[in-house]
């Protein structure tokens, strides 16, 4: 099997990159971001480095999911340390500090045995890539059929962005939902990784705050000449979508966990109920969103962000008891660790890695859009 080999969520895991706080900054105010702390009160965002015992208490929870993974036997890689306090100038931009290494699911993807650096979407994480380029090289290296494509780096330039999106009030936000149109306008081509979800031959793709149409389309023209299907998708009453990961997170051939205040759009669900998938709610977090860290921008939803080590086993947040209980009942093995530290970094189990070999090779889970004529 080539060094690089992954086509799902799901496959038996053999090696992944766990996240890193170490270096961590607070993400700064942005065209493309507004972070705001939590609770009452209107308390300014910090900027700059986050506290060394916050960094330690999140690195204690990424080596503790680390140490689980080599549990299971599967090889673990840990991103190069890097300086996010640098700030950064280039001829479209300048921001005062970069963020951090915690969520290389944001920034990188395997797509079989290609790696894929996304091109992101906001300021601070320009170079965000830089920490995971040592691993690149190793792998590059190591195989020749390991593939490495870069998509292309946008301007960033105040004019990419749609600065009064985070002022619009909730009409003109559910209206201009119907339109997907977010932070980001549709000029230059701009994806996360995140927003991406792979399923064999088909590849889901959020449009979002993070993706926009054009990086949807730059994704299919790269993808599909190489044999994958591109579908966006939407999730409607999400109003600040970015990451699909704690939305539509598949689990095994024909199951998805979804997230039962963000449906998929209904044209969108035939693709899964016409072959047989199943889509089951996660139950309602044990964290509300008032619970969850003060710097933590992220939903409650990070409740659904699973690991999965096989299409058996899950690895799930420590005190998430009812997503637990729904994961045993439907046949899962269910492993747990403590994450809530990690929470204010971007995410929880999914987002803080990246897997770059599972078992098996590319199929066909969608059986029924090789039959249909494409559009
Ligand atoms: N926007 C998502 C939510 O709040 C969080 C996604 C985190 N995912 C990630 N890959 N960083 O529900």
């Amino acid at each position: 099997m080539p060094v690089v080999n992954s086509w799902n969520e799901w496959d038996t895991l053999r090696e992944v990159v766990v996240g890193s706080a170490t270096g961590a900054c607070f993400e700064p105010t942005e065209p493309g971001n507004r972070p705001q702390v939590r609770g009452p009160g209107d308390l300014p965002f910090p900027t700059g480095p986050k506290s060394d015992e916050a960094v330690h208490r999140a690195d204690e929870q990424l080596e503790g999911l680390a140490a689980v993974l080599a549990g299971q036997g599967v090889t673990v890689r840990r991103p190069e340390p890097y300086d996010f306090s640098r700030s950064l100038r280039t001829p479209g931009f300048e921001v005062e500090n970069q963020y951090c290494a915690v969520c290389p699911r944001d920034v990188m993807i395997t797509l079989g045995n290609e790696i894929l650096e996304a091109t992101m979407s906001r300021r601070a994480r320009y170079f965000e890539y830089e920490p995971y380029r040592k691993l690149v090289y190793g792998y590059w290296e190591a195989d020749q059929r390991v593939g490495w494509t870069v998509a292309p780096k946008p301007t960033m330039a105040d004019s990419m962005y749609r600065q009064d999106f985070w002022e619009w009030p909730l009409e003109e936000r559910h209206a201009r939902m119907h339109d997907s149109e977010f932070c980001v306008t549709q000029d230059e081509v701009v994806f996360d990784a995140a927003d991406m979800s792979r399923f064999g031959r088909d590849i889901l793709v959020q449009e979002s705050m993070t993706t926009n149409r054009a990086g949807i389309r730059w994704l299919k023209r790269t993808l599909e000449p190489k044999g994958f299907r591109v579908h966006p998708v939407h999730f409607p009453l999400d109003y600040f979508p970015s990451h699909i990961d704690c939305t539509f997170v598949p689990l095994r051939p024909g199951l998805i966990l979804t997230n039962p205040d963000r449906p998929i759009r209904d044209a969108e669900r035939r693709m899964f109920t016409e072959n047989d998938w199943k889509l089951v709610d996660a139950p309602e977090p044990v964290l509300t969103n008032d619970d969850m860290p003060p710097y933590c921008q992220s939903s409650k939803w990070l409740s659904m962000n699973v690991l999965s080590v096989s299409p058996d086993t899950v690895i799930c947040e420590e005190q998430e008891k009812p997503l637990q209980d729904l994961m045993y009942s439907l046949g899962f093995e269910v492993l747990t660790v403590p994450f809530r530290d990690v929470f204010e970094y971007g995410g929880s189990l999914h987002c803080a890695t990246w897997d770059i070999r599972r078992d098996g090779t590319r199929e066909d889970y969608f059986p029924s859009l090789s039959s249909r004529p494409a559009v």
